[in-house]
């Protein structure tokens, strides 16, 4: 089949360069020229284990191209919209420019028999009026919202074989062209039994704003009993282990920490709360709001917990942070926890270094003001406290008889308890847990 992909963010490069794998022939759109040169030289422009492999085999196969010109997305029978829906400036809102602008611009190179695929999350409604505009201004195409559940970090695996395929489509003959499209689409991965579930577009718009919902509220569900464990001398990682172990309620998702970050989840929740305003839901979704604060406050509690183990004032300490991306195997730094710990305590008068192995090119730019030092040894050398916020297996691994020699004094915070606490005692360390004794 022929397919365009419009915007090569996240999303979209993964999406181009996984179609194109399974047998497409794909081109992948952006007004980015510089993305555009390094994903036509086969370089990914941010760090996704498994893209690069994946990006050259496709280029190779020479059934992917990249272009900044959205005419040649003429020819091609699926165009999937896959550009950022990011927070609106001062307000919880969704914002859609980047769909309207990428929309707009597509339409005029869409033949009738087309469907026009939208993989953005977006505020429920919006797909519905698109497909109203699409009907003035391409007769004849069909709209189709078929979200995205990929993980950063693991991008190319849920692209290739996810968990399910949502089709979001209009009611009547168009439903039947729409769905034959996709499933030519998706062929390979349906053909190995993955479900796939056709309903309409409100509710594909909602599959996924509310499965990130959950997400998010579970991560906080254990980030409150975490808060309850420390009030109460318990150990939030038993407690989860232990009511993990009942399926209904399962084991993933239930990390206590410094809680979620990055470009999704935050504002996810924050647009689902504006959305449901709109449509006078409001009270629905009022907990989201409580998801929403128990996710800050871990921020604020890991930086009282390295204040704490300093024996109660940052000024003039030294604090390594290990960790700067939102979550291991990503350089993405979008809302994420450790740097806006990190910032916090460097205002607090502690003198930080943050240390990563992909991400600090994109911290830099984010937040100049902190230090930053890519070898985790130096990184760590003469720290009053090391504060662990993004669990790397190469901070996961570090062995705590070796790292004191490199430290002024032994204190660790673990802030994703992902540490083995009787080791890093036994070494002599000071170590804190979050909703850990
Ligand atoms: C999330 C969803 O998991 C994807 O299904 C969805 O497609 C994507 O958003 C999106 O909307 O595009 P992602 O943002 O890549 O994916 O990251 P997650 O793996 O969901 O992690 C989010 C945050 O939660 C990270 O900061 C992570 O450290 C944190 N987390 C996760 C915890 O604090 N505890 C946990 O138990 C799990």
């Amino acid at each position: 089949m022929r397919i365009s992909v419009i915007g090569c963010g996240y999303l979209g490069a993964v999406h181009a360069a996984s179609m194109a794998k399974l047998g497409h022939e794909v081109v992948g759109i952006d007004v980015d020229q510089n993305k555009i040169k390094e994903l036509s030289a086969g370089t990914a422009p941010f760090f996704e284990p498994g893209l690069p492999e994946l990006l050259s085999e496709s280029l190779r196969s020479g059934r992917l191209t990249f272009s900044t010109d959205m005419e040649d997305a003429a020819g091609a029978q699926v165009h999937f919209l896959c550009v950022g829906t990011p927070q609106k400036k001062g307000e919880y809102a969704a914002d859609l420019r980047y769909v309207d602008a990428a929309f707009t611009a597509l339409t005029p190179y869409v033949q009738p028999g087309d469907v026009v695929a939208g993989k953005s999350t977006v505020p429920v409604g919006t797909a519905a009026r698109l497909a109203d505009e699409l009907a003035e201004t391409a007769p004849g195409a069909i709209l189709a919202w078929n979200p995205e559940f990929l993980r950063e970090g693991h991008a190319v695996a849920d692209t290739l074989t996810p968990d399910r395929f949502v089709y979001g489509v209009p009611s009547g003959e168009a439903s039947e062209a729409a769905v034959a499209a996709l499933d030519e689409v998706y062929a390979t991965p349906l053909s190995t039994g993955t479900p796939r579930q056709v309903v309409d577009y409100a509710t594909a718009e909602l599959v996924k704003t509310a499965a990130n919902s959950f997400l998010a509220t579970k991560i906080s569900f254990i980030n409150a009993m975490a808060e309850v464990c420390d009030a109460a001398g318990a150990d939030v990682t038993a407690l989860a282990d232990a009511i993990g172990l009942d399926d209904r309620i399962g084991r993933k998702f239930l990390n206590a920490g410094v809680g979620f970050g990055g470009g999704c989840l935050p504002k996810d929740i924050r647009a689902f709360m504006a959305r449901a305003g709109e449509l006078g839901a409001d009270q629905a979704l009022t907990f989201l709001r409580e998801v929403d604060a128990i996710n800050m406050r871990r921020r604020s509690r890991v930086v009282e917990m390295t204040r704490e183990i300093c024996g109660g004032s940052l000024l003039g300490k030294r604090v390594t942070i290990l960790g700067a991306a939102f979550k291991p195997d990503s350089d993405d730094v979008r809302d994420s926890p450790a740097l806006s710990a990190a910032a916090q305590m460097q205002l607090q008068g502690a003198t930080v270094t943050v240390t990563d192995p992909e991400a600090l090119q994109n911290a830099k730019g984010r937040f100049p003001e902190l230090g930053y030092e890519p070898v985790t040894e130096h990184a760590i050398q003469d720290a009053h406290a090391l504060v662990l916020l993004t669990e790397w297996k190469e901070y996961r691994a570090l062995d705590p008889v070796a790292v004191s020699s490199l430290v002024t004094e032994k204190n660790i915070i673990d802030g994703r308890n992902v540490l083995d606490p009787a080791a890093w005692r036994e070494a002599g360390w000071t170590y804190r847990g979050m909703g850990r004794p």
